[in-house]
């Protein structure tokens, strides 16, 4: 069972399995949805709900189930722009063919990115140039800076992990922003012209940088340099979509590295750190602060999990769990409802299952880690900032949020 993560005096239990994401303790509620109504109806949100480990497994695995509601791949408001056919060329957004043409190619190259010692060095380089930014953009409010770095430090840290100049990383983070806000902003009822237009802007930006990194701009030996040349020699890959691809690597690592961070930090701040022990890893100890990130973010990503929900939506009539399912219907897939161990191959629920898993579990444990480890470093007082109860007012990503002022990050 999902532990309880935070010692809060007893508050109502969330109104429902969307609410419950930004609810200071959800744990007790997902347990027991889980248990009650592993799979069921829920009338007031218009969704089937599942989660409990069978059913969430189930539809995971559903091919009637896809990542995208029949015949709108692109959301209408991003149709007919930049945006819209960045978005389309997905692999996160695309089931059958197109997805399958690119997922096991990439999930190969995301399994090079190996956290050796000069990785380790370089992310940790790229996290204290986040802080610094942080600290120039949010001046000298704490709260405020450590919101700015948790959805700082994943993109900057990604950018130096995949061979992007250091002088880009800024600009990258901010289209990357831009074009996450216009995605959310796509998927509300009246959607605002100009967030729109702006994650146009940034999609076209983005694409564009990514095409330079893979023909020339990266240096020889960066993961970019090598997806280039491995690209270059597969008749397979199409050339747009890896460009796609490649700027959606940023946007998939934004909100939910940022959830890792973020929860780690509020982990540690409310159970003050053990003691830093030096973790053997049989070739060298690691720095006392990265071995009790590493803890830290282990027992987030099982407890207290980033990514909490996705969604599937029906192509096909099926019967899932027993119950009868039409086409169109729409499932909520709560992964922090299912028990931290009951997930097939033991690997974290919050990383999805089966055809549309996560390829970047492990570079993005990695990079929160280091994110982590810099805020130790650098001694922040995080008893004094991070020990809140507030969330950032999402549906399906938990992150912690620091600041109470509502026009912060
Ligand atoms: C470096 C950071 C990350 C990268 C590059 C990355 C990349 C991706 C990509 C490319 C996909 C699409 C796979 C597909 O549709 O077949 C994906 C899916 C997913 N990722 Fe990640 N990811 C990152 C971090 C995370 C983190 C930190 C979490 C959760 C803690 C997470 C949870 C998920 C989940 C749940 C899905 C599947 C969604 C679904 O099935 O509807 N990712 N990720």
């Amino acid at each position: 069972m999902p532990a309880a993560n935070v010692d809060l005096p007893t508050v109502p239990p969330p109104a429902n399995a969307l609410a419950a994401v930004v609810h200071p303790n959800p744990y007790p509620y997902y347990q027991s949805l889980a248990a009650r109504r592993p799979f069921d109806f829920d009338a007031t949100l218009g969704l089937w709900v599942a989660a409990g480990p069978q059913a969430l497994a189930a539809v995971l695995r559903d091919p009637a189930c896809g990542v995208r509601p029949v015949g709108a791949t692109i959301p209408a408001a991003l149709a007919n722009g930049a945006a819209g056919d960045w978005f389309g060329a997905l692999i996160r957004m695309n089931d059958g063919p197109a997805h399958a043409a690119m997922k096991p190619w990439f999930t190969g190259r995301l399994a090079t990115l190996q956290a050796d010692g000069a990785t380790l060095d370089r992310l940790r380089d790229a996290s204290q140039a986040a802080c610094a930014d942080a600290y120039l953009a949010q001046g000298d409010t704490p709260a405020a800076r450590l919101d700015d770095f948790v959805f700082r430090q994943p993109i900057y840290a990604l950018a130096a992990w995949l061979g992007v100049p250091s002088s880009q990383w800024v600009d990258v983070y901010d289209e990357v922003r831009t074009l996450v806000a216009a995605m959310a902003e796509a998927a509300k009822p009246s959607p605002r012209a100009e967030a729109l237009a702006r994650g146009h802007g940034a999609a076209t930006t983005l694409r564009q940088r990514a095409m330079h990194w893979l023909d020339n701009d990266a240096a020889p030996g960066t993961w970019l340099h090598d997806t280039a040349r491995s690209a270059a020699h597969d008749d397979a890959i199409d050339y747009a979509v890896l460009t796609a691809n490649v700027a959606g690597l940023f946007t998939q690592a934004h909100d939910a590295c940022a959830g890792l961070v973020a929860n780690s930090l509020r982990r540690l701040a409310r159970h003050a750190s053990p003691g830093a022990v030096p973790v053997d890893t049989g070739r060298q100890a690691l720095p006392a602060n990265l071995a009790v990130a590493i803890t830290a973010v282990g027992e987030v990503i099982r407890h207290d999990p980033p990514v909490q929900n996705t969604r599937r939506f029906l192509h096909a009539p099926a019967v899932i769990g027993e119950r009868t399912l039409a086409r169109g219907d729409a499932i909520l897939v709560v992964l922090a409802a299912a028990p931290a161990g009951a997930a097939p191959n033991d690997v974290a629920w919050t990383f999805g299952h089966s055809a549309h898993a996560c390829p970047g579990r492990s570079p993005a444990s990695t990079i929160a880690a280091v994110g982590v480890q810099s805020m130790l470093d650098n001694n922040a007082d995080l008893g004094a900032i991070a020990t809140g109860a507030a969330y950032h007012p999402l549906s399906n990503v938990r992150i912690a949020r620091f600041h109470d002022d509502a026009s912060a990050v």
